[in-house]
């Protein structure tokens, strides 16, 4: 593979917003119905804190905001499982959030809560301004209410046996057996979760962004404009969104948890969680701006401000789709960038809340950054290895033994061993001063070492402009190897011993000692955006103070004045032991075992959510290839398509829930593998005598299983 070269990579980014006057930087806001896990902290909040603490490094004006999300459903439904009221919910996971945030330096300018006057205040204004206008429109439908409690079910509420795999453990918006995602109208004999009891339809009316709408824009927007500056995973997220065709997203609910719909004619209801809790990136601003005496306005109307959205994944549709064409609707600038990541996965695992298969934050708080003394190099250890496995371009994974390796050969061997051999022996044949340069004695290493210094700036803004984080950790990690390299091949220990002889040989050591403090320097103000604790010891070390680490100082070679002395080298950062590591994945293990998680066990135990199978469990599906030959929607099921399929002997119709991503039309001679032995099933009256395969992608979107190149119809598949 020819790599594009750095500086032509640089062209591109600085043609699209080089120089913006302001940024605004969000992270997601987290849910505030329980801790929050290091997935998240390496998804959507270090690469932001890197960010920001750059371009503050860089002197920029930037605002930094994140907050609680306290709405929806999730919210009473905690509160439930505690026994509480979601009040007292949302008060304690947004101190503990907050706190856990605080203990991991997270720099946010403002970190808000959803809850917030301030909040419904502004999210009620953005929803009667689009309402004013039009942009919103109303449908009548029927849903599911519980006759006993007197309430519309959200989604969740509704409990039932699931069409796909017929599991009875299937919610109203996903089956917790097979995973697919689902619509109430969908589950088979479906009870209320309150009332035990089935529920009835009744008619409601709710308000609705049509999407549809503003393909246009979004075409032009993502798949013109930014198609080349956004991460691919983002963009093929988006484009998959936009071509499977953009339905209508209800933006209120029937829920008595949330901001009320500020209509007269929508008593009871309030605005769906999407709706409020990005708004409430600009509800924190204007606070930050009340807090500060600043105006707030030019960080969400002036063209020259750059916005940034942090996320992870699952949260890319509401940040590229829906938020967006809210903005636009109301007047308000476009995110820039919304630099999604995948997924962390967790010692072979996916990372889980329900089976606490999962490393909080709380828990390296506790275990780590508490039992030390000031706690910010076990940070500093942890933004470490997380920028470095970051799932930028796809899923990754976190192990302790990686962690313990990342820290150990890594910051201990290279960066910290570096900064400390620097430091000894500077003391040791320097006198503990900075020595002076001399020019007339300068050669190819030093001249090389220089260049080094001045061109890893360069690559770590490209990147970092690029939002490429472990990319340009590395560059500033490699930068310290090229250190050790360097001072290996001089070896001032080995001249030092023949000065006696020859005595004008200290101008070989000073001036190595000099580069080698120089390129210590340099090191802290490159490492600050990402390891800032580590930096701020490296300040006290040089006893030089904050504004060394402005970021127009990096690549100079003058930082630290000869004859200017430093304290006694200490060490940066302290090794992993490997009984750390095993006590960690002890306890991981041993999390799983609980009480109220025995029915789970199995699913447990197997890395991918399912008990192991025999290959004789496997030939008792019997798969064949058929050719689809009509197809029509479903009446009064907005995801069911009836199918009839040619299985080459036989005809056979089908019902698949597929009607959001295909068009009856589009499905017609299409191939398909279809599961041929499943006991008939009724749905919506029809009888549906086989399954077809799909894959279901992570923003929910179905994509048929089909083969390679056209067989023929009843063709077996093994
Ligand atoms: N609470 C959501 C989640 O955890 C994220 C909300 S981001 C915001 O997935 F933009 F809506 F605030
Ligand atoms: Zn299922």
């Amino acid at each position: 593979m020819i790599a594009i070269p750095v500086f032509l990579q640089a062209i591109k980014v600085s043609f699209l917003m080089s120089n913006p006057k302001r940024y605004l930087v969000t992270s997601a806001l987290p849910y505030a119905n329980g801790l929050k896990h290091v997935g998240h902290l390496a998804g959507a909040y270090i690469p932001a804190d890197i960010y920001v603490r750059y371009l503050r490094a860089q002197k920029r004006d930037v605002v930094f905001v994140c907050g609680s999300d306290e709405h929806g459903t999730a919210i009473p439904i905690q509160a439930t499982k505690e026994g509480t009221t979601p009040r007292a919910i949302i008060d304690k996971y947004h101190e503990a959030m907050k706190q856990d945030f605080e203990d991991l330096n997270m720099s946010f300018d403002i970190y808000h809560r959803t809850s917030e006057s301030i909040h419904h205040e502004t999210a009620q204004e953005f929803f009667t301004y689009l309402h004013d206008r039009g942009e919103l429109e109303t449908k009548e439908t029927e849903q599911y209410f519980d006759e006993e409690a007197k309430t519309f079910l959200a989604d969740r509420y509704i409990k039932g046996t699931c069409p796909n795999c017929g599991s009875d453990r299937a919610f109203g918006d996903q089956c917790e057996t097979c995973g697919r995602t689902l619509s109430p109208d969908e589950l088979i004999n479906p009870v209320s979760t309150l009332s035990g009891k089935a529920p009835i339809k009744k008619k409601t009316t709710h308000w609705y962004l049509p999407l549809g709408k503003h393909e246009q824009f979004l075409r032009e927007w993502i798949l013109d404009q930014h198609k080349d500056d956004w991460r691919t995973t983002v963009v093929g997220q988006c484009k998959s969104w936009i071509e499977g065709g953009l339905q209508s997203r209800a933006v209120t609910r029937d829920l008595d948890w949330g901001i009320k719909v500020p209509l007269k004619e929508a008593e009871g209801k309030v605005l769906y969680v999407w709706f409020d809790a990005p708004i409430g990136y600009i509800s924190a601003t204007n606070q930050w701006a009340i807090d500060n005496n600043k105006n707030w306005e030019p960080y969400w109307y002036d063209k020259d401000t750059k916005l940034v959205h942090f996320i992870g994944k699952d949260n890319i549709v509401f940040h590229c789709i829906i938020f967006p064409i809210m903005l636009k609707l109301h007047g308000n600038i476009l995110p820039e960038n919304v630099p999604a990541n995948e997924f962390l996965n967790l010692e072979g695992d996916k990372m889980s809340t329900s089976r606490n298969w999962k490393l909080d934050m709380r828990d390296y708080i506790n275990d780590f950054i508490k039992k030390e003394n000031g706690g910010g190099q076990c940070v500093d250890m942890l933004r470490y290895y997380l920028t470095q496995i970051a799932p930028e371009t796809k899923d990754s994974e976190f192990t302790w033994k990686g962690f313990q390796d990342a820290v150990n050969s890594e910051l201990v061997s290279i960066f910290g061993n570096f900064v400390n051999r620097t430091f000894v022996l500077m003391h040791k044949l320097c006198n503990g001063k900075v020595p002076v340069f001399h020019n007339d004695k300068i050669d190819e290493l030093d001249k090389q070492l220089i260049s080094d210094i001045a061109a890893v700036k360069e690559k770590v803004e490209t990147l970092l402009e690029q939002y490429k984080f472990r990319e340009a950790l590395f560059e500033v990690i490699d930068l310290s190897r090229k250190g050790n390299k360097y001072m290996q091949e001089k070896q001032p220990w080995i001249v030092a011993k023949t000065l006696a002889e020859k005595p004008a040989d200290q101008q070989l050591i000073d001036n190595c000692l000099h580069l080698c403090l120089q390129l210590t320097a340099n090191l802290a103000i490159l490492v600050n955006p990402f390891l800032p604790n580590t930096a701020k010891k490296m300040l006290y070390l040089m006893k030089v103070v904050d504004k060394m680490l402005n970021w127009e100082n990096a690549g100079k070679l003058k930082l630290l004045s000869p004859g200017y002395s430093l304290r006694a080298p200490e060490l940066l950062f302290r090794k992993i032991e490997d009984s750390e590591i095993s006590e960690q994945i002890e306890k991981l293990n041993a999390g799983l075992i609980k009480p109220e998680a025995i029915t789970k066990m199995e699913e447990i135990k197997q890395p991918a959510g399912k008990a192991q199978i025999v290959y004789d469990d496997f030939a008792k599906l019997e798969l064949k290839a058929a050719t689809v030959t009509a197809c029509e929607k479903v009446e009064k099921a907005d995801k069911l398509l009836k199918l009839e399929v040619d299985l080459g002997t036989e005809k056979r119709t089908i019902v698949s829930g597929i009607a959001q991503h295909y068009k009856p039309e589009e499905m017609v001679g299409k191939q398909v593998i279809v599961v041929t032995n499943l006991a008939p099933r009724k749905m919506k009256g029809i009888e549906s005598q086989g399954m077809i395969l799909t894959a279901e992608n992570s923003d929910g979107k179905l994509q048929l299983l089909k083969p390679e190149n056209p067989v023929a119809p009843g063709s077996n598949v093994s």
